[in-house]
């Protein structure tokens, strides 16, 4: 019946084409939708009943992750993983601090809200236990393009970061960040920048935690986790998924070392989660890691992700509001400006564009600090004709709001 209620194909893909980054492989994909309903006829429980799916998900997943990744707890939400890697990473380094990277969003809950300096900035402020580092962004960060050596420049800010708390007394638990930072800015984080803090961080006692919760499951491209971006040598101690993970069922996953499991289990308190890891989500979490591999959906977001950025950075010499375009597959942040000289974000237009983008049927939203980036992170059958559409829209709405500017006097949404 299920399947029946199925939009037909032609409908599904135009879902699917508009669809939030949580639906990765799209809206009511036919496997995913039988993977479900097939367990949900046979049995659903919770796990504290061993159940092969939960078995077999997890062996799956571990073929995606280096091998010192090996202990997987599953979960119903991005939000509840990195709580649980909080934890982990208390018990397994008995400190409590965390640094994390300014303008970040890990998740709702009250733990996380706290480590998030887009949540906590606008409310009761940071706790001393939390030390936020600046975004590695070469764009429009501390250190830029022309730096001679930004990885160690931003690197030894946490470097100082960890000495500043040590003279207060205070000790690192965890340097807590997105692969990606996407709500920072949609930053691509110079390579090698992770292994240098991860050194610092270990020579303080910590982990890293690297949070794959938006930018997890090839949507990057050239390979299947955000983090691999920065080299083989890099390898995080704690890795939370979500949102992709279940295209849409409520479904997270944290995957960790064994020595940090131990630690955490060694207090005799056992991890009990009724809904997390359960024959349905299971069965769905394998499915969608098979039309991951079936539609090739990693090398789909390479081509479809470089045919994209090719697009993106014509539209940067035709228009000089488009100061910078980064990302790697179907990751991609177009950095809005008012001026080449000082970058000043161009937040009314970034504004002014998506509302009109929204009239075409076209939704993409904003992020960074200056919610002046562009954000592209679609569903990964997203494809080479949508893009097309897309930066087509676009170029004619920028033509459109560079001649009404040119008609009218100066004002402020009209800057550049
Ligand atoms: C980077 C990141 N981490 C964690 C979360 C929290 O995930 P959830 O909303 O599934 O709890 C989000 C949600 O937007 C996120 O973007």
């Amino acid at each position: 019946k299920l399947l029946c209620e199925c939009p037909p194909r032609g409908i599904r893909e135009e879902l699917s084409n508009h669809s939030p980054r949580s639906l990765a492989v799209g809206h009511c994909h036919p496997d995913i939708v039988k993977a479900a309903h097939e367990q949900n006829q046979l049995l659903n429980t919770n796990s504290r009943y061993l159940h092969d799916n939960l078995v077999d998900y997890a062996e799956r997943l571990s073929k995606t992750l280096p091998e010192k990744l090996c202990i997987f707890y599953f979960l119903n939400s991005g939000s509840e993983a990195n709580d649980l890697a909080l934890r982990l990473a208390r018990q397994y380094t008995k400190h409590e601090d965390v640094i994390v990277l300014d303008h970040a969003y890990h998740g709702h809950l009250t733990s996380l809200i706290d480590i998030s300096p887009y949540k906590f900035r606008n409310l009761e402020g940071q706790k001393e236990w939390v030390h936020v580092a600046p975004v590695p962004d070469t764009y429009r960060g501390l250190y830029r393009e022309d730096h001679e050596d930004s990885v160690t420049a931003y690197a030894n800010e946490v470097k100082n970061i960890i000495e500043q708390a040590h003279k207060r007394g205070r000790k690192i638990a965890a340097f807590f960040a997105e692969s990606l930072p996407s709500v920072g800015g949609q930053i691509i984080p110079p390579a090698g920048y992770f292994q240098k803090v991860a050194e610092h961080v270990h020579k303080a006692g910590g982990v890293f935690i690297a949070d794959e919760i938006q930018v997890g499951f090839g949507r990057v491209g050239k390979h299947f986790w955000a983090f691999q971006l920065q080299g083989e040598d890099f390898v995080p101690d704690i890795v939370t998924m979500g949102k992709p993970i279940g295209n849409g069922h409520p479904l997270a996953c944290v995957a960790t070392t064994k020595e940090i499991a131990e630690a955490f289990a060694a207090t005799g308190v056992e991890y009990f989660n009724t809904f997390g890891g359960n024959p349905v989500s299971c069965a769905i979490g394998l499915a969608v890691l098979d039309v991951i591999e079936k539609e090739h959906l990693q090398a789909h977001a390479t081509e479809v992700g470089n045919f994209l950025m090719k697009l993106l950075k014509e539209q940067k010499i035709k228009h000089p509001i488009i100061g910078d375009v980064r990302g790697s597959g179907l990751f991609i942040g177009v950095d809005l400006i008012k001026d080449q000289a000082e970058r000043t974000p161009a937040t009314a237009e970034a504004e002014h564009l998506i509302t009109r983008l929204k009239e075409e049927y076209i939704l993409l939203s904003t992020d960074g600090p200056g919610r002046n980036v562009l954000k592209f992170k679609p569903p990964m059958c997203f494809n080479k004709e949508d893009a097309k559409f897309v930066v087509d829209t676009i170029d004619k709405l920028l033509t459109d709001i560079e001649k009404e500017c040119l008609s009218q006097e100066k004002t402020s949404t009209c800057s550049t």
